[in-house]
């Protein structure tokens, strides 16, 4: 038996029997960790064939289970004897529960959940795998609303090991409460969150991708750029414009938009006109062999990384402010071997090296007196480590910007520079990421230790939204945040009142 294949929890399911309807991705995946777990399942479909083609998929996961030894044939034929076919809705009869996982259409769910309250006993709970549609909504054409629910997987389902357990406003504790319990024995994580549009994980990732495409829409600097930032600075594991041509804009297009829209236009969420534009060509990312990147072979064509220029050493003048800013810097320079200038002001040719939080290099410059044509600005939010990024004023002469990739890249470590930007990339997503994350604490959408792990599982971040604000400090998110709202006058960087309160008290943004 293995690890990978069984689930680790051994508490015995709360219900013995479970229906699917719809056994598409989405519908097959359930199928195998009920199994898995010891529940014997009813697969029902209204296309012919496709009960088979599922019981084929699953079968062909557990021989190669057993081929690679993560699975006994023992188990692996008690799972298969335990996989039954559901001919008629009627079928579906003895069941505990059933899970739909048919189209995403609120009326198909409605008639389906009314059809089969005709059918079950009245103690069954009717579950839906919806992703963007209201529980109450579909529990709003049933008799029974107290046993309806949203339990949301994640694709593929046997590898997220996380589901969103979903009250509807009349679901009953007692439903909530097994079907929780379902989740935990089918080996999930179980995110409890209440029914709000994109639940608690489509919810937090609101961020990511909208404030990437203001950035590449600001003409800061181009997509390939703007992954690289993300994966080395940020430590993400692929970049939003890689993602958004995975998952295909066809389909995350209309999620932005339907969550902005169901939000009441909450500029938060406000997604960009340049996946329209795009959707509209065609150009729908990976499936479509064109996105972001261009496919060929299936692998993404990834623009060089523009080459670094030539410069010579000059005097470096530190014009960062925080103490421990002025220090990651005159490391940086004393370990390249520059000269550092200790006076009150830059001499005459010094490099100024500037680094702003959630400001451009344009304001900081001229907040501090210095002179534009030799300001560049350096991002400390993830410290110097790993890629290095730096923004020029429209005045920054060629020559200082070369001056600093010469200097930022003198071990080797990667460097991005770009124009000018409130908030360079980093600083922006993540602040933003945090904000999010903060607003659906505020909203009690989840409990805070949810919200985090959620996001870590559903999403693959590093941490979850409110870890995150507290790793990068979470004064400093609330500084980028303030000072992007002041720049810009757009309420989408409106600090959440939960992030202020506990920055300014100096807690942890986990705090309840
Ligand atoms: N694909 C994902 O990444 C994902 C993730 C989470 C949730 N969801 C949700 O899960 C549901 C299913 O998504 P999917 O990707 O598995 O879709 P899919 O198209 O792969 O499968 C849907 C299946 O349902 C069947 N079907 C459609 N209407 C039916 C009906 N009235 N009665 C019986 N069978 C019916 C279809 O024949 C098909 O086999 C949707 O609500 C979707 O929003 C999808």
């Amino acid at each position: 038996m293995s690890k990978e294949i069984l689930k680790a929890d051994t508490t015995p399911p709360p219900y013995q029997t479970l229906g699917i309807v719809g056994t598409g991705a989405m519908g097959r995946g359930i199928a195998q960790i009920a199994a898995q777990a010891g529940l014997t399942v009813y697969l029902h479909d209204l296309r012919d064939g496709a009960i088979d083609e599922a019981r084929e998929f699953i079968g062909g996961l557990w021989d190669r289970g057993v081929q690679k030894q993560r699975l006994s044939e023992t188990d692996a034929e008690r799972f298969r004897a335990s996989l039954k076919e559901a001919t008629t809705l009627a079928d579906l009869a003895g069941c505990d529960i059933v899970i739909e996982a048919i189209v995403e259409q609120l009326e198909a769910k409605q008639t389906l959940f009314q059809q089969l309250e005709e059918i079950l006993d009245d103690r069954a709970v009717l579950a839906t795998n919806t992703s963007s549609l209201s529980v109450t909504a579909i529990a709003s054409a049933c008799r029974r609303p107290q046993r309806v629910i949203g339990f949301h997987f994640f694709n593929p389902v046997p590898l997220m090991k996380i589901v969103e357990v979903i009250p509807g406003l009349r679901t009953s504790d007692d439903v909530t409460d097994r079907v929780e319990a379902l989740g935990k024995a089918m080996g999930h994580f179980t995110a409890r969150a209440t029914d709000t549009p994109g639940f608690l994980v489509n919810h937090a990732g609101r961020a990511f991708g909208t404030e990437a495409l203001r950035i590449l829409g600001e003409s800061v600097t181009d997509h390939a750029t703007i992954d690289r930032i993300l994966v080395d600075q940020g430590g993400f594991r692929m970049g939003p414009f890689t993602l958004l041509d995975l998952t295909g804009l066809d389909v995350s297009h209309a999620v932005m938009e339907s969550i902005y829209h169901q939000y009441y236009e909450e500029p938060r969420f406000r997604p960009s006109p340049l996946t329209r534009q795009r959707l509209t060509a065609g150009l729908l990312g990976r499936k479509s062999g064109e996105g972001f990147y261009r496919y060929v072979d299936g692998k993404p064509e990834v623009p060089d990384e523009p080459p670094l220029p030539d410069a010579s050493p000059r005097p470096v003048w530190i014009g960062a402010e925080a103490d421990e800013a002025k220090a990651q810097l005159a490391d940086l320079v004393r370990g390249a071997g520059w000269a550092l200038e200790n006076g009150p002001g830059p001499s005459a040719d010094a490099l100024c090296l500037v680094a702003p939080l959630g400001e451009d290099a344009t304001a900081c410059t001229l907040r501090l007196g210095l002179p534009a044509e030799r300001c560049v600005a350096v991002d400390l939010l993830a410290g110097l480590d790993k890629r290095r990024c730096l923004m020029t004023t429209p005045a920054t002469l060629a020559d200082y910007r070369n001056a600093a990739m010469a200097l930022l890249s003198h071990d080797g470590t990667p460097v991005s520079a770009f124009s000018d930007s409130n908030g360079f990339v980093l600083q922006r997503v993540v602040a933003c990421i945090v904000n999010v994350g903060s607003e659906i604490a505020q909203q009690g959408v989840a409990e805070p230790d949810t919200i985090d792990r959620a996001v870590e599982l559903g999403l693959g971040y590093p941490r979850g939204p409110l870890a995150m604000g507290d790793h990068y400090g979470s004064r400093r998110i609330l500084a980028i945040l303030d000072n992007l709202l002041a720049a810009t006058g757009d309420p989408r960087y409106r600090a959440s009142p939960w992030l202020r309160r506990r920055a300014t008290l100096g807690l942890r943004l986990t705090t309840p």
